[in-house]
């Protein structure tokens, strides 16, 4: 049995033993080991490749202190062992012996575990883009056809160009002065108030969904979201080991407040996560009465309302619906949003009014990184100081209004009888039910075939209902390889 002295090869703090004790046996070890061991672990896991030029013997005798002799013998012990090779006039060298090589053994790596679950969805809601070309429906984001690219490049370059090195530094922690001024402002047109105090811009909405929960709830607390809820949400919930209760989100009437009754009642509920405007996935949008309804209930038992304003700008028709903070003077609604949905998701910039919550919010979003990127505060600041962003929003809004009627139209005429189709009045986003008979299996192998993705129901719910559902994302063109693939997926379902 081998026995390596834990030295590492630069050390100058190590100790040599002659002899190790282990339980009753007594192993000798070698003078030399103090730097011998360290070079052959090197070796025989790859880290020091054939042909690595070794120390010399006089680096060596300075650096361990120890005598010439003591070295020679050691490089001579690896000699044998087939790892060193010595060049005359020029020192040791890790042998090319393809013997050697082959019998070294892999580096020791530490299996990662993952959640397989979570690496599922991450797949079913994320773009392939590097594989084969899909007609992807799954990803709820803008398509490259209707993302403003161009705007969004070109104001990011002018921002360099003008701010320079400013860019570089630390911005305030929960945003700077003129961003947060011009959400607010933006907010107060519909007759959402916010205060600047109670703002924090984040890194999206998922961020800003991690901090309003962090800052309301311990692990264990129990929050009610909508179902179906996005997977992405419930996994913010999960990873901060919260438990949930689910209020179902019917078709035809929406969130079921009572039910929201109900449970609060029942259970000691901390917060509810709620999206006032054109719900992902179904659309839909919760009505006054139902929004002042779960303010009533949220007041009566000191729950917060954690309100997705994500899709609030992409309405199809009338003047831009508000939000439930519109309602509160008790501080217990926190609302947010990003430009994700609206500009692109690569600009990774949200926000976060956190009502009575903002004290814990600002050290949770501190602790999370300090400041959102300059570059991306600056570059919306300049969008939404001008016109670009409210004429892009309605140029891309008027775009999705077509795109719902045209993907219901499609579906209808092709899918079999007795599909379900919520109309959304905005967003981006189809919830499709199909019919009992449907065996679902069959549905995404045929799926998998022609080359279609949607985003499975079984993902937008912890319970695992919705599994006759699927999203369709509307956010791109309809170009006629999409329309075929959904004509030809309709014909073999039926
Ligand atoms: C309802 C909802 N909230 C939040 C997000 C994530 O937004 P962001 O990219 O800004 O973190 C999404 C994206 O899918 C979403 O649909």
């Amino acid at each position: 049995m081998r026995v390596y002295p834990s030295v590492k090869l630069y050390s100058f703090t190590v100790q040599v033993t002659k002899s190790v004790k282990l339980s009753n046996t007594v192993v000798k070890t070698y003078k030399f080991e103090i730097f011998t061991a360290t070079i052959e672990k090197n070796i025989r896991e790859g880290i020091f490749k054939p042909g690595h030029k070794l120390p010399s013997v006089r680096e060596l005798k300075a650096q361990y202190k120890t005598s010439i002799s003591t070295i020679q013998n050691g490089y001579e012990h690896l000699v044998i062992l087939g790892l060193v090779e010595s060049v005359p006039k020029s020192g040791y060298y890790v042998s090319n012996r393809p013997e050697v090589v082959k019998q070294a053994p892999k580096p020791r790596l530490r299996p990662v575990v993952r959640d397989a679950i979570f690496k599922h969805h991450l797949g079913l809601t994320t773009s392939l883009r590097a594989g084969r070309k899909l007609s992807e429906f799954n990803v709820a984001a803008p398509g490259d056809l209707l993302m403003p690219q161009k705007l969004l490049l070109r104001t990011m370059q002018q921002v360099i160009r003008e701010q320079g090195a400013g860019l570089l530094h630390y911005y305030p922690s929960n945003g700077g002065a003129t961003l947060k001024a011009s959400i607010v402002k933006r907010a107060a047109a519909h007759q959402s108030i916010l205060h600047p105090d109670e703002l924090v811009v984040t890194d999206g909405a998922l961020q800003a969904l991690y901090i309003a929960l962090t800052a309301v709830c311990n692990a264990g607390d129990v929050v009610a979201v909508e179902s179906p809820c996005v997977f992405s949400a419930l996994e913010v919930i999960r990873v901060l080991q919260l438990k949930v209760i689910e209020i179902p989100v019917d078709p035809l009437t929406g969130f079921d407040v009572d039910f929201l009754k109900k449970a609060c009642h029942n259970t000691p509920v901390k917060a509810v996560i709620i999206t006032p405007n054109f719900h992902n996935p179904t659309g839909l949008s919760l009505t006054q009465e139902q929004q002042l309804a779960l303010l009533s209930i949220a007041q009566q038992h000191h729950i917060a309302v954690i309100e997705n304003d994500i899709y609030g700008d992409l309405h199809f028709h009338g003047p831009r619906p508000s939000t439930i903070r519109r309602f509160d003077d008790s501080g217990l609604v926190l609302t947010y949003a990003s430009y994700a949905k609206t500009l692109a998701p690569g600009i990774r910039l949200g926000w976060l009014s956190a009502g009575k919550f903002m004290q814990r919010a600002e050290q949770v979003k501190f602790a999370l990184g300090s400041t959102v990127s300059p570059l991306y505060q600056e570059t919306v600041n300049k969008l939404l100081a001008g016109s670009s962003y409210d004429r892009h929003v309605r140029a891309f809004r008027m775009q999705l209004a077509r795109n719902a009627h045209f993907a219901i139209h499609l579906l209808s005429a092709h899918f079999p009888k007795k599909t379900a189709i919520i109309t959304p009045a905005g967003g981006y986003n189809l919830w499709v039910k199909l019919p009992e008979h449907v065996d679902m299996t069959h549905f995404y192998a045929q799926c998998e075939k022609i080359g279609i993705r949607f985003t499975p129901g079984s993902t937008f719910s912890f319970s695992g209902t919705f599994d006759k559902h699927f999203r369709l994302v509307f956010a791109d063109k309809f170009f006629p390889k999409k329309i075929e693939a959904i004509k030809l997926l309709g014909k073999r379902l039926r």
